[in-house]
């Protein structure tokens, strides 16, 4: 049997096989308030597995943290009891569940942010967009964060660990990945400071080495993952050498000891997948310094996603898109059947349809077998 159906460990939890949820923000919260909704605990109890993991879409820390209207946030109680209902759904079955957390940084806009200016570690021209009650606009202008302001954000990041904890979840990964506020200050086309978090790459990880610590305070370094992006491009980030500067960030995790490390590989651009043939990259050099699990993300297939934890540059695989479509996508990949495809229409908010009522094969095979035998009964009354 191939190695990405065999049992694996991260940090606390042995889990029974390797193909995980990966993160998808699908704008269903209820409003106002950013409450997950009930759709949203039937999708993840739907896709939890025996031994399976889910990361549950990117909630933001605080009001300042939001970017786009409908996604999860984690920063009031009011919030608790809809993120209980998810862990509770994914326990119910046997899963693990671990809650992305993000800060959106530039990413944003003034109606989401509370009526003030998005915040980033420096102002450059930036051209992204932002999800406000008239669709996706253009995200607004952001201003630079004063040294004395960061302290009070790390807060956020430990405070809403710790609503995490409270609402049942196995852990926590950070948000380190697609142009976010970590990312920026990691990445040099976004970090121009002078200060002790601009400059030297050491600086640069400054903000990173602090929320993930703020993060171990709550959990331990055992139940803490990071997701980072190397070479991605979404949110317009750039670093002048990706590979230097990522190295140094696994090295950086790796003395943490966290539970994985999360890499989306550079293949997909926004939700268009690049490249289908392009061969993963950023896991191959990232895993000479980070010796803990490495989960790949990043347009994988059934055939990619095998062939990578056979070559041991990564030990599981997120899959986001095809899960969207395939509740018992493990299932499916172990044994070889076809997946129903994903529909991108409603990736970006909607109601429970082609969200929560995908069907499982054996639910599908069923639905077949009873439209046949109606399609059969109906011709012999005829
Ligand atoms: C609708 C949608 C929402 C996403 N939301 C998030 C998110 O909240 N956090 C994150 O890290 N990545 C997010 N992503 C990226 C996915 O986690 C994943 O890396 C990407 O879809 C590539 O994997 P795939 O080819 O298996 O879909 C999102 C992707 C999609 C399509």
């Amino acid at each position: 049997m191939a190695k990405l159906f065999t049992p694996v460990r991260i940090g606390a939890y042995p889990l029974s096989h390797r193909v995980a949820l990966a993160p998808m923000t699908r704008l269903r919260t209820t409003q106002p308030g950013d409450v997950p909704s009930a759709m949203m605990a039937d999708f993840y109890g739907q896709r939890a597995s025996e031994g399976g993991l889910e990361i549950v879409e990117a909630a933001s820390v605080s009001v300042q943290a939001r970017s786009y209207l409908g996604a999860a946030s984690i920063y009031h109680d009011g919030q608790l009891e809809g993120w209980k209902a998810i862990t509770k759904a994914v326990h119910s079955k046997g899963g693990r569940v671990f809650l992305q957390l993000i800060h959106g940084g530039r990413q944003s806009h003034v109606e989401m942010t509370g009526g003030v200016d998005p915040v980033a570690p420096s102002v450059v021209p930036f051209d992204g967009v932002a999800v406000t009650k008239d669709g996706f606009v253009p995200a607004s202008q952001h201003r630079s964060l004063a040294i004395d302001e960061i302290p009070g954000i790390v807060e956020d990041f430990r405070a809403a660990a710790q609503r995490a904890k409270d609402a049942g979840f196995d852990g926590v990964e950070l948000h380190a990945a697609n142009g976010y506020l970590v990312d920026q200050f990691i990445q040099d086309g976004t970090n121009k400071r002078t200060d002790a978090y601009g400059g030297p790459i050491e600086n640069r990880v400054r903000f990173l080495r602090e929320t993930l610590e703020a993060l171990i305070s709550v959990w331990s370094a055992d139940r803490v993952g990071v997701r980072i992006s190397p070479s991605g491009e979404w949110g317009g980030i750039s670093d002048s050498d990706p590979e230097a500067t990522f190295s140094y960030v696994a090295r950086m995790l790796d003395s943490y000891e966290i539970a994985y490390l999360h890499v989306i590989e550079p293949r997909v651009k926004g939700d268009e997948t690049l490249h289908h043939n392009h061969a993963p990259v950023a896991t191959k050099y990232l895993r000479e310094h980070f010796s803990g699990p490495i989960i790949a993300a990043g347009g994988f297939d059934r055939a990619s996603a095998i062939a990578i934890v056979e070559s041991g540059d990564a030990d599981l695989v997120a899959f986001g898109r095809h899960f969207s479509s395939n509740p018992d996508l493990p299932y499916r990949l172990k044994h070889d059947l076809p997946l129903t495809p994903y529909v991108r229409a409603a990736f970006w908010g909607g109601s429970a349809e082609d969200y929560s009522d995908f069907l499982t094969y054996e639910e599908s095979r069923v639905l077949e077998g009873a439209q046949a035998r109606a399609t059969a009964d109906a011709a012999e009354d005829a």
